[in-house]
């Protein structure tokens, strides 16, 4: 069996801090050898030295798999739920006055991992804006991790990922799996309606994204694996993209006071520029 020695994991993690932002804990050393060990049986190495040399070197692909084995994308629908109500109640019905020109909100969920973060943003837009007719939702939704952005178009998700959905909501956008694709738990399909308000990009957080203006950001779950240099970077960034009075979520379990902002704190994790 191959195994990892201290001074291979300290190059794998500077690798994933130069290239990704995160910052991989002493404790993540077991994680790291399963997750790659397969690889280097593929590649028939037998020292993860071999391969921190061939990941230095590549120029794309095996990176790819590189940080599509690493990240951790846990997610679900409507996690932190007080934050969705907070854009049903307060932060649409402020657009509508806003926006009332162009009639087009953007939105932009990055780190979206297998969508269910986006997936909840459209199912709120969809139950405010119904009776708003001619308004645009125009939603994107990112990740580094190209594996996760292809699990998200699919919209294909366990019962315990939708455990919070609304039940009329469920009723109404998700269907039952068949049975017989020989999995213990029952699978649920998000409707067409939703799945195609939402397009999904591959977008790493380090570096500018190409559009701008937007009246909300969702970067929810990820700065916690960065330290203070990274997550700056993020937020600069992310204030690049967000249009003046625009919100921006993180998670409750994150917070910005160990970077420097031009925001100021309107809910639990909601921020406004
Ligand atoms: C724990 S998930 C969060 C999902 C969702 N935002 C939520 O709160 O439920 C973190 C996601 O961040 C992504 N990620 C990690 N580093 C990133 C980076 N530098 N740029 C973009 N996405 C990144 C991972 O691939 C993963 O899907």
């Amino acid at each position: 069996m191959i195994e990892i020695m201290d001074k291979e994991f300290e190059q794998i993690k500077d690798i994933m801090y130069r290239r990704t932002g995160v910052h991989l804990k002493p404790t993540k050393k077991p994680l790291v050898m399963t997750r790659l060990r397969g690889r280097l049986e593929e590649l028939r190495m037998t020292r993860f030295l071999d391969y921190i040399v061939h990941l230095e070197k590549d120029k794309g692909p095996e990176f790819e798999f590189f940080i599509n084995a690493l990240t951790t994308n846990e997610t679900y629908f409507f996690r932190h739920t007080k934050q969705f109500n907070f854009l049903y109640e307060k932060v649409f019905p402020e657009l509508l006055e806003k926006k009332k020109t162009s009639r087009e909100v953007r939105i932009w969920s990055a780190a979206s991992s297998t969508g269910e973060e986006p997936y909840s943003i459209a199912l709120t837009a969809k139950s405010f804006f119904k009776n708003h007719p001619g308004w645009k939702v125009n939603l994107i939704a990112s990740d580094i991790n190209t594996e996760v952005l292809e699990d998200a178009k699919n919209g294909i998700y366990s019962e315990r990922s939708i455990k919070e959905v609304p039940a009329p909501l469920k009723q109404k956008y998700f269907s039952e799996c068949d049975k017989n694709n020989n999995r213990m738990w029952q699978q649920y399909q998000l409707s067409k309606e939703i799945l195609s308000m939402v397009h999904f990009t591959q977008h790493n957080l380090l570096g500018q994204f190409r559009e701008r203006d937007f009246d909300i950001i969702f970067i929810r779950n990820v700065m916690i694996y960065f330290d203070n240099e990274s997550k700056q970077k993020v937020v600069d960034n992310v204030s690049a993209s967000l249009a003046a009075g625009g919100y921006f979520f993180i998670s409750l379990s994150e917070s910005l006071n160990d970077v420097r902002t031009s925001f100021s704190t309107v809910f639990s994790g909601v921020y406004q520029k």
